[in-house]
């Protein structure tokens, strides 16, 4: 099961060279699948969600091969187009391999993702998609039996919500679709410039990501290259949020603070001083935080919701009452519960959260249900007073990388227990 144990009460210093963006490297690492050759993606963190990622690539006969951070995929034998069930229940991301496999072969076969713990998670967005550049869809039994009998082709596509997965599945798939695909209302985080970097780079011609609108005229193959995913701007928000709660004073190295705008501006009007430079920010924090803006998570620049979480830790002990509104998923706010035993007062109507700041939260037992929710679970135990266990962080795995080691090398007084 695994469990952290942490003493609260220990003001944060030092520095911490922040990971690879595990939701650049999950779509990158799919995406190789559409290249022909050997990719070469460095910074990729040492993360559950990419092992799982690593596996389906194995497992569609492709060579995947880690040394430190760097990853090699030599895609010479792919072959079969269909994820197990197994795999595909691992990682619910694993959707986004339906782009890169439509592209490479043509057909693709895997079961329907399903919800999880942060609410149902539906398709229809990349299968309405995929039907628009002429994929032949059929659902039996909770597997998708996709195949496009003439090949891909190039579509006008307008998504009714800026959809991450669905905005990358559009793209690697476009990639060597007959034609040209023009997508409106595509996301626009970080990730997905990232991705299309990657793509580009492998001989893709794609325009406009990280924009509304993306145009990707087809091409005849990719071929491989090297890559370097860019920082996670949420790990980073999560260690400036550690510093911020525990009055510390951090240096996160290896970050782009123009990914982090909306969490930058939150952490100031919380009363901390944020310093930027290069690909370095500095969070100094002296007092309580004061009282939080109105959250509302948004689709990129907007406030993140992979971060609100942590945001709502940091209202939890701030000096006032906050709210905090979840706009994207609709089962976000279940850490509420959680972060209640440990003193919060923290009232949920509806996807609002109506959050009374308190001077001290109290160490107790708490369980992580999800990956952002464990993280900011950590973060609260940091600022508690007295011991917190955090149990069942398989969640915080899939996505923090040596979160404990980092934390402690600033000072925190945190263990793993198996
Ligand atoms: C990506 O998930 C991220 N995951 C999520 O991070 C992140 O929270 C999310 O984008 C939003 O930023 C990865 O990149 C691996 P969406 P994704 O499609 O692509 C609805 C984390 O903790 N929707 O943008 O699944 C959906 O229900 C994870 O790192 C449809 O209705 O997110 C949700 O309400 C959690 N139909 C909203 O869009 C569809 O076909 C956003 O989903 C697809 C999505």
């Amino acid at each position: 099961m695994g469990q952290f144990i942490i003493q609260g009460g220990q003001r944060l210093q030092g520095e911490v060279t922040v990971q690879g963006a595990k939701n650049s490297a999950l779509p990158i690492l799919a995406a190789t699948a559409a290249v022909r050759g050997t990719c070469v993606i460095h910074n990729c963190p040492r993360l559950t969600d990419v092992d799982a990622t690593l596996d389906i690539l194995r497992c569609l006969h492709c060579d995947a091969r880690r040394e430190g951070e760097t990853i090699t995929i030599n895609t010479a034998g792919i072959c079969g187009g269909a994820i197990p069930d197994s795999l595909m229940r691992e990682m619910r991301s694993s959707i986004i391999f339906l782009g890169p496999l439509l592209s490479a072969l043509g057909r693709a076969e895997m079961s329907s993702p399903g919800g999880c713990e942060i609410g149902q998670r539906p398709i229809d967005l990349h299968i309405a998609a995929m039907r628009a550049m002429g994929v032949q869809i059929q659902e039996d039994g909770g597997r998708l039996h996709c195949h496009a009998p003439e090949g891909l082709r190039g579509a006008r596509i307008a998504l009714s919500f800026p959809s991450v997965g669905a905005t990358e599945n559009i793209m690697i798939a476009a990639t060597t679709a007959k034609g040209s695909t023009t997508l409106t209302n595509a996301a626009r985080e970080p990730e997905i410039a990232d991705l299309a970097a990657f793509l580009n780079r492998c001989g893709a011609r794609i325009h406009g990501a990280g924009e509304g609108t993306v145009l990707i005229e087809g091409v005849s193959a990719l071929t491989g290259t090297d890559h370097t995913v860019i920082p996670d701007r949420i790990a980073a928000a999560t260690f400036l949020t550690a510093a911020a709660i525990t009055r510390g004073d951090v240096l996160l190295r290896r970050c782009v603070p123009e990914h982090m705008d909306a969490m930058i501006a939150l952490l100031e009007q919380g009363g901390t001083r944020v310093h930027r430079q290069k690909d370095e920010l500095r969070l100094t924090a002296y007092s309580r935080p004061r009282r939080l803006p109105t959250v509302r998570t948004m689709p990129y620049p907007g406030f993140p919701t992979d971060a609100q979480a942590a945001a709502m830790v940091l209202a939890a002990v701030a000096d006032g009452t906050s709210l905090i509104i979840e706009n994207i998923f609709e089962n976000r706010l279940k850490h509420v519960a959680e972060l209640g035993r440990m003193g919060a007062h923290i009232r949920v109507e509806g996807h609002v959260a109506i959050v009374d700041g308190v001077a001290q939260l109290t160490g107790s037992q708490v369980d992580a249900c999800d990956l952002r929710a464990g993280a900011a679970l950590v973060l609260a135990g940091l600022a508690a007073q007295g011991e917190t266990t955090v149990r069942h962080i398989r969640h915080v795995d899939r996505g923090c990388q040596h979160f404990e080691a980092d934390l402690a090398a600033l000072g925190a007084k945190i263990r793993r227990e198996a």
